[in-house]
Protein backbone atom coordinates (compact mmCIF):
# COMPACT_ATOMS: atom_id res chain seq x y z
CA UNK A 1 0.00 0.00 0.00
CA UNK A 2 0.80 3.71 -0.30
CA UNK A 3 3.12 4.83 2.75
CA UNK A 4 1.38 8.28 4.37
CA UNK A 5 3.04 9.98 6.91
CA UNK A 6 0.08 12.26 8.69
CA UNK A 7 0.80 15.67 10.31
CA UNK A 8 -1.58 16.84 12.85
CA UNK A 9 -1.83 19.57 15.47
CA UNK A 10 -4.91 18.88 17.08
CA UNK A 11 -7.89 17.11 17.26
CA UNK A 12 -6.88 14.11 14.59
CA UNK A 13 -10.26 13.44 13.65
CA UNK A 14 -9.12 13.55 10.10
CA UNK A 15 -6.60 11.45 11.06
CA UNK A 16 -8.78 9.23 12.97
CA UNK A 17 -10.66 8.86 9.67
CA UNK A 18 -7.80 7.78 7.71
CA UNK A 19 -6.61 5.29 10.13
CA UNK A 20 -10.35 4.12 10.17
CA UNK A 21 -9.77 3.35 6.44
CA UNK A 22 -6.56 2.24 6.33
CA UNK A 23 -7.42 -1.43 7.72
CA UNK A 24 -9.32 -2.39 4.41
CA UNK A 25 -6.64 -3.57 2.43
CA UNK A 26 -8.63 -2.51 -0.90
CA UNK A 27 -8.31 0.81 0.35
CA UNK A 28 -4.41 1.01 -0.83
CA UNK A 29 -2.71 3.51 1.69
CA UNK A 30 -1.44 3.24 5.43
CA UNK A 31 -0.58 5.61 7.72
CA UNK A 32 3.04 4.44 8.57
CA UNK A 33 3.80 7.55 10.69
CA UNK A 34 2.38 10.51 12.82
CA UNK A 35 4.48 13.74 13.34
CA UNK A 36 2.44 16.66 15.50
CA UNK A 37 4.16 20.14 16.19
CA UNK A 38 3.18 19.74 19.95
CA UNK A 39 2.52 16.87 22.58
CA UNK A 40 -0.43 16.38 24.67
CA UNK A 41 -2.81 16.25 21.38
CA UNK A 42 -5.34 14.02 20.54
CA UNK A 43 -4.11 13.14 17.16
CA UNK A 44 -1.32 11.24 19.00
CA UNK A 45 -3.52 9.89 21.22
CA UNK A 46 -5.43 7.97 17.88
CA UNK A 47 -1.89 7.59 16.52
CA UNK A 48 -0.61 5.79 19.54
CA UNK A 49 -4.05 3.80 19.96
CA UNK A 50 -3.87 2.48 16.29
CA UNK A 51 -0.27 1.81 17.01
CA UNK A 52 1.46 4.17 14.40
CA UNK A 53 4.76 5.62 15.33
CA UNK A 54 4.45 9.04 15.86
CA UNK A 55 7.16 12.33 16.54
CA UNK A 56 6.58 15.40 17.84
CA UNK A 57 8.76 18.32 16.05
CA UNK A 58 8.74 21.66 18.01
CA UNK A 59 9.53 25.30 17.10
CA UNK A 60 10.55 25.81 20.60
CA UNK A 61 13.39 23.50 20.65
CA UNK A 62 15.03 25.16 17.30
CA UNK A 63 16.80 28.17 17.12
CA UNK A 64 14.66 29.36 13.64
CA UNK A 65 12.12 28.60 11.86
CA UNK A 66 14.30 27.47 8.86
CA UNK A 67 16.28 24.42 11.42
CA UNK A 68 12.38 23.64 12.58
CA UNK A 69 11.43 23.28 8.74
CA UNK A 70 14.22 21.00 8.35
CA UNK A 71 13.64 18.98 11.61
CA UNK A 72 10.13 18.48 10.40
CA UNK A 73 11.45 17.49 6.87
CA UNK A 74 13.93 14.73 8.49
CA UNK A 75 11.03 13.53 10.79
CA UNK A 76 8.52 12.90 8.13
CA UNK A 77 11.44 11.08 6.01
CA UNK A 78 12.19 8.60 8.98
CA UNK A 79 8.86 7.25 7.91
CA UNK A 80 9.70 7.47 3.86
CA UNK A 81 6.08 8.32 3.57
CA UNK A 82 5.05 7.98 -0.51
CA UNK A 83 2.35 10.75 0.30
CA UNK A 84 2.09 13.35 3.09
CA UNK A 85 -1.43 14.75 4.50
CA UNK A 86 -1.39 17.83 6.65
CA UNK A 87 -4.64 17.39 8.35
CA UNK A 88 -4.91 20.09 10.96
CA UNK A 89 -1.19 21.04 10.84
CA UNK A 90 -1.31 24.68 12.42
CA UNK A 91 1.70 25.99 10.59
CA UNK A 92 3.61 26.18 7.36
CA UNK A 93 5.32 24.17 5.74
CA UNK A 94 8.77 26.05 4.44
CA UNK A 95 11.63 25.83 1.78
CA UNK A 96 13.81 22.56 3.60
CA UNK A 97 9.91 20.65 3.59
CA UNK A 98 8.80 21.44 0.10
CA UNK A 99 12.23 20.69 -1.40
CA UNK A 100 11.87 17.29 -0.55
CA UNK A 101 8.22 16.62 0.19
CA UNK A 102 7.02 19.02 -2.28
CA UNK A 103 4.30 17.84 -5.02
CA UNK A 104 2.88 14.93 -2.81
CA UNK A 105 2.16 16.74 0.57
CA UNK A 106 -1.56 17.60 0.70
CA UNK A 107 -3.50 19.61 3.04
CA UNK A 108 -7.39 20.52 3.89
CA UNK A 109 -8.73 23.36 4.81
CA UNK A 110 -12.05 24.33 5.94
CA UNK A 111 -13.36 27.35 3.41
CA UNK A 112 -13.78 26.98 0.11
CA UNK A 113 -10.49 27.98 -0.90
CA UNK A 114 -9.62 30.64 -2.72
CA UNK A 115 -11.81 32.22 0.02
CA UNK A 116 -11.26 32.34 3.67
CA UNK A 117 -7.09 30.94 3.57
CA UNK A 118 -5.33 31.04 6.86
CA UNK A 119 -5.65 29.71 10.61
CA UNK A 120 -9.08 30.52 11.08
CA UNK A 121 -11.03 29.53 7.82
CA UNK A 122 -14.41 29.00 9.43
CA UNK A 123 -14.10 32.23 11.55
CA UNK A 124 -13.25 34.47 8.60
CA UNK A 125 -16.21 32.80 6.47
CA UNK A 126 -18.51 33.48 8.87
CA UNK A 127 -17.17 37.39 9.46
CA UNK A 128 -17.24 37.86 5.70
CA UNK A 129 -20.90 36.70 5.54
CA UNK A 130 -20.59 33.58 3.58
CA UNK A 131 -23.48 31.74 3.08
CA UNK A 132 -21.75 28.85 1.52
CA UNK A 133 -18.66 27.86 2.62
CA UNK A 134 -17.17 23.80 3.07
CA UNK A 135 -13.39 22.61 2.54
CA UNK A 136 -11.01 21.97 0.38
CA UNK A 137 -8.33 19.57 -0.39
CA UNK A 138 -5.09 20.91 -2.20
CA UNK A 139 -1.72 20.02 -2.89
CA UNK A 140 0.68 22.29 -0.50
CA UNK A 141 2.97 24.96 -2.41
CA UNK A 142 5.08 27.74 -1.01
CA UNK A 143 1.90 30.18 -0.68
CA UNK A 144 -0.54 30.18 2.42
CA UNK A 145 -3.65 27.64 1.34
CA UNK A 146 -2.35 28.53 -2.43
CA UNK A 147 -1.80 25.52 -4.23
CA UNK A 148 -3.83 23.45 -6.83
CA UNK A 149 -7.14 22.26 -5.74
CA UNK A 150 -7.90 19.00 -5.47
CA UNK A 151 -11.48 18.94 -3.98
CA UNK A 152 -14.02 20.79 -2.53
CA UNK A 153 -17.25 19.97 -0.50
CA UNK A 154 -19.83 22.98 0.20
CA UNK A 155 -21.62 23.71 3.71
CA UNK A 156 -24.31 25.75 3.85
CA UNK A 157 -24.37 28.71 6.15
CA UNK A 158 -27.54 28.85 8.91
CA UNK A 159 -28.47 31.90 10.81
CA UNK A 160 -27.50 31.01 14.06
CA UNK A 161 -24.20 29.27 13.40
CA UNK A 162 -21.07 30.06 15.25
CA UNK A 163 -17.94 28.99 14.48
CA UNK A 164 -17.92 25.94 16.92
CA UNK A 165 -21.83 24.73 14.95
CA UNK A 166 -20.27 25.55 11.26
CA UNK A 167 -16.86 24.01 11.67
CA UNK A 168 -18.30 20.57 13.54
CA UNK A 169 -20.77 20.54 10.35
CA UNK A 170 -17.31 21.07 7.88
CA UNK A 171 -15.39 18.89 9.45
CA UNK A 172 -17.98 15.64 8.87
CA UNK A 173 -17.91 16.21 5.02
CA UNK A 174 -14.22 17.33 4.69
CA UNK A 175 -13.36 13.76 6.83
CA UNK A 176 -15.87 12.19 4.23
CA UNK A 177 -14.18 13.92 1.03
CA UNK A 178 -10.22 12.91 2.52
CA UNK A 179 -10.71 9.74 2.99
CA UNK A 180 -12.10 9.26 -0.38
CA UNK A 181 -9.80 11.15 -2.19
CA UNK A 182 -6.28 10.04 -0.65
CA UNK A 183 -7.66 6.51 -0.88
CA UNK A 184 -8.20 7.59 -4.90
CA UNK A 185 -5.00 9.16 -5.13
CA UNK A 186 -3.37 6.06 -4.04
CA UNK A 187 -4.82 3.73 -6.08
CA UNK A 188 -4.94 6.05 -9.00
CA UNK A 189 -2.32 8.37 -8.87
CA UNK A 190 -3.45 12.18 -9.41
CA UNK A 191 -3.58 14.26 -12.02
CA UNK A 192 -2.88 18.38 -11.74
CA UNK A 193 -2.14 20.55 -14.76
CA UNK A 194 -3.05 17.41 -17.16
CA UNK A 195 -0.12 15.73 -15.53
CA UNK A 196 -0.54 12.43 -13.67
CA UNK A 197 1.46 11.70 -10.64
CA UNK A 198 1.77 8.36 -9.53
CA UNK A 199 3.61 7.77 -6.32
CA UNK A 200 4.13 4.53 -4.50
CA UNK A 201 3.44 0.98 -4.44
CA UNK A 202 -0.23 0.53 -5.59
CA UNK A 203 -1.95 -2.06 -3.60
C1 LIG B 1 -9.82 20.63 10.08
O1 LIG B 1 -11.08 21.22 9.88
C2 LIG B 1 -8.80 21.22 9.14
O2 LIG B 1 -9.33 21.57 7.90
C3 LIG B 1 -8.38 22.46 9.88
O3 LIG B 1 -8.30 22.04 11.21
C4 LIG B 1 -9.25 21.00 11.45
C5 LIG B 1 -8.53 19.85 12.10
O4 LIG B 1 -9.42 18.92 12.64
N1 LIG B 1 -7.16 22.96 9.37
C6 LIG B 1 -6.85 24.24 9.30
O5 LIG B 1 -7.58 25.13 9.71
C7 LIG B 1 -5.52 24.53 8.65
N2 LIG B 1 -5.37 25.94 8.40
P1 LIG B 1 -8.90 17.55 13.24
O6 LIG B 1 -7.69 17.85 14.11
O7 LIG B 1 -10.05 17.03 14.05
O8 LIG B 1 -8.55 16.66 12.07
Amino acid sequence: AVRLVVLVSGTGSNLRALLDAHDDPAYGARVVGVVADRPGIGGLDHARAAGVPTAVVQVADFGSREEWDAALAKAVGVFTPDWVVSAGFMKILGAAFLARFGGRTLNTHPALLPSYPGAHGVRDALAGGARVTGATMHLVDAGVDTGPIIAQVAVDVTDDDTEETLHERIKVVERAMLVEKVGRIAREGLVVDGRRTRIGAVA
